[in-house]
């Protein structure tokens, strides 16, 4: 049985990930591939609990330290017991966000050493990594008016880490922007800009070198 491939999807908030995740699960099933979706944080009971722990709003939450292992914790329980055991019984597995998203948020975001977090990262992860990681990229005024129309159709509003500054959410994009110069062949950079059907296009077509 030949191993699964593992793609994952990054890109700040709204750039459309969870819309072209689904997507491609669709378009790969249709070609006789079986398919795991997995989010992160989460995927396992321990990792979605962990989730509700970093999207608490109480009055206690997480200093950066805590929220960069507190992620890392469920990353490692999602690699061990599920992504794993699937790419080896051939499955596909494409995720919606993984590693690069600790880097961005915890590294470039909020600061934390960048080669800590490689080093942590990959202990967590056994060393896997991904085949491709597909980075959507949009300007922000773009992502944001994303978000307030989901925000509005869901009838939710942005949590903790959402709500970040504007600074912020620069600093991530040029980090993320950062990654894919320096991992060209793993990171490919997808234009997000444009509707669904645009974006997809562009998702499937950088892509092919692995289908
Ligand atoms: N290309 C697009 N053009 C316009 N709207 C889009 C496009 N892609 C997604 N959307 C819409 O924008 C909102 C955000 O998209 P989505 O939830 O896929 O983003 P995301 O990257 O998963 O965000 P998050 O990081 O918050 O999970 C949704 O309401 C979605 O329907
Ligand atoms: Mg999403």
């Amino acid at each position: 049985m030949a191993r699964g491939k593992f793609i994952t999807f990054e890109g700040g908030e709204g750039c459309g990930k969870s819309t072209q995740v689904r997507r491609l699960k669709a378009a790969l099933e249709q070609r006789g591939v079986t398919v795991l979706l997995t989010r992160e944080p989460g995927g396992t009971r321990l990792a979605e609990q962990v989730r509700s722990l970093l999207k608490d709003e109480a009055d206690d939450p997480p200093c950066d330290r805590a929220e960069l292992l507190l992620f890392l914790a469920a990353r490692a329980q999602l690699v061990r017991k599920v992504i794993r055991p699937a790419l080896e019984s051939g499955t596909w597995v494409v995720s919606d966000r993984f590693s690069d998203s600790t880097l961005a948020y915890q590294g470039y975001g909020r600061g934390l050493p960048l080669d800590i977090i490689r080093e942590a990262n990959d202990f967590a992860c056994e060393g896997l990594k991904p085949d491709k990681t597909i980075l959507l990229d949009v300007d922000p005024e773009t992502s944001r008016a994303r978000m307030r129309g989901r925000e509005a159709s869901t009838n939710t509003t942005a949590d903790r880490i959402e709500r970040a500054g504007d600074d912020f959410h620069s600093r991530l994009r040029k980090g993320f922007l950062e990654m894919a110069a320096a991992e060209p062949s793993r990171i490919v950079t997808v234009d997000a800009s444009g509707d669904e059907d645009e974006v997809w296009e562009r998702v499937w077509k950088s892509l092919t070198p692995i289908l």
